[in-house]
């Protein structure tokens, strides 16, 4: 229930080291339970989303053991249930890989249902449907209970019916110790979808074709242990970009896999921003104003819907009338009536917006409502004349590690104030 307060209209200058990916993360650590041995995973960004799956899997039973900032060893060798706690299952989307691990290991899985959130329905019916077809029973209210029929799952072919990241992880995490071999067509290409295969490889597992559209797994007997470094966020470095994009500067941001940049480096390349690729690194500099352009969200390789949020504030101080349209989620447009509170100008009909340039923003008191919209608004403020406080800041640390260290480094003024308890009580009821 923190706030940042952002006195902005100061351009970034310096260089971002980029975390660990939090959306890998989120699925080795899980994933982590297929494993017969221990487990020791480097580069895991230092995040309240992170942090809680190890309070889960220490529920779990396993042994969790922090080797420093990040870095980690995941022994999983001692778990003695199949049913984390609705207490922290529920309070984090990514707990349906617990689904997907926890069948594969042991044959069964009890996870609390996850809820909805703020961009639209999620449903879940393409990882159900994966289960399934594996062989499991699965039925689905409060809590989602798998149990695979004969205590193994068996090797299936699986069609998406939509691509989805969260089901193909899934459904590969099942898929890795069944008997026999599964395909998954239609499958997710996302960057993180490579870097579990390439964990559970590491570990043992025989998975092919991952950042293509069918993904081949041959279910072994087991895994055993291994090192795996998680890949830079993308995200992350996507957002650093948009923000020094917004406030103009120049940028090195460091630790990063340039490929898996190119769909947001082009569309600020278009927008006459300087994108410079080095080996691990892009150095970022806008010294021209903005050009306008059209973004479309779409899986990968397409622009991240990760990244609408922060892509359409720095479209906001371009020049002329931009598009933007979202191809994944049905309503993440949320954050805009916050961004409007400091000027912006954006209407929105459905999964469109079209965002009429403005040459300044003003501060303004705003609340983030999601993690990329919290991320969105932090670049609004240091974009922005005069101070911008932004509540609910709890969600951007689900996600990002230390932004507001981060940005101070390279010049930005933003604090992260606690609020006085009244303050906090009033904003937890709003
Ligand atoms: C992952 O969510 C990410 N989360 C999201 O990032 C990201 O927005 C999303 O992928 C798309 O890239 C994690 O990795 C933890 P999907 P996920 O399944 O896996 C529909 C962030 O900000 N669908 O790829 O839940 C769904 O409704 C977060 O870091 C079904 O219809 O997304 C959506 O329209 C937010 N049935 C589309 O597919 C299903 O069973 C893509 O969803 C599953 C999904």
């Amino acid at each position: 229930m923190n706030q940042y307060v952002i006195r902005g209209g100061h351009p970034l200058f310096g260089e971002i080291t980029v975390s660990g990916a939090k959306n890998a993360a989120v699925a080795i650590i899980p994933a982590a339970l297929l494993v017969d041995g221990v487990v020791r995973i480097e580069n895991v960004p230092e995040i309240s989303d992170v942090t809680l799956f190890f309070s889960i899997l220490e529920e779990l039973g396993a042994k969790v053991r922090i080797l420093n900032r990040h870095a980690v060893e995941l022994d999983c060798r001692s778990i003695h249930s199949t049913r984390p706690s609705y207490e922290l299952a529920r309070r984090i989307r990514a707990s349906y890989y617990l689904v997907g691990a926890l069948l594969g290991r042991f044959g069964q899985a009890t996870v609390a249902m996850p809820g909805g959130c703020n961009f639209g329905v999620r449903p879940i019916d393409l990882h159900v449907k994966g289960f399934r077809a594996m062989g499991a029973e699965v039925t689905e209210g409060g809590f989602i209970e798998a149990v695979a029929r004969d205590g193994r799952l068996k090797g299936a072919s699986i069609y998406m019916d939509q691509v989805s990241v969260g089901a193909t992880m899934n459904v590969m995490m099942a898929a890795v110790l069944a008997d026999g071999v599964t395909t998954i067509d239609n499958a997710a290409k996302e960057p993180h979808i490579v870097d579990l295969a390439n964990f559970l490889n590491s570990m043992g597992a025989d998975i092919k074709g991952a950042g293509t559209d069918t993904i081949k797994i041959r279910g072994v007997e087991k895994l055993t242990g291994g090192t795996y470094c998680i890949i830079p966020d993308q995200i992350e470095a996507g957002t650093y970009m948009a923000a020094v994009a917004a406030t103009g500067g120049q940028l090195l941001i460091k630790n990063v896999i340039p490929k898996h940049m190119e769909c947001i480096s082009s569309k600020l390349q278009e927008m006459g921003v300087v994108v410079e690729e080095q080996d691990d690194a892009l150095l970022v500099r806008r010294s021209a104003p903005l050009q306008r352009t059209n973004v479309k969200t779409m899986p990968y390789p397409g622009f991240p819907t990760d990244m609408q949020p922060q892509i359409t504030v720095v479209l906001a101080l371009a020049e002329g009338t931009s598009i933007v349209t979202e191809g994944v989620w049905d309503n993440r447009f949320k954050y805009v009536g916050e961004l409007k509170r400091l000027g912006a100008q954006i209407q929105v009909d459905g999964r469109v917006a079209v965002v009429e340039g403005v040459s300044r923003l003003e501060g303004a008191p705003i609340q983030a409502c999601d993690l990329r919209a919290g991320a969105a608004l932090v670049i609004a403020g240091l974009a922005a004349q005069g101070t911008t406080t932004l509540g609910s800041v709890q969600y951007i640390e689900r996600g990002y590690e230390d932004m507001v260290g981060k940005l101070r480094a390279v010049g930005a003024d933003i604090e992260l104030v606690d609020l006085p308890e009244p303050e906090k009580k009033e904003q937890s009821i709003g």
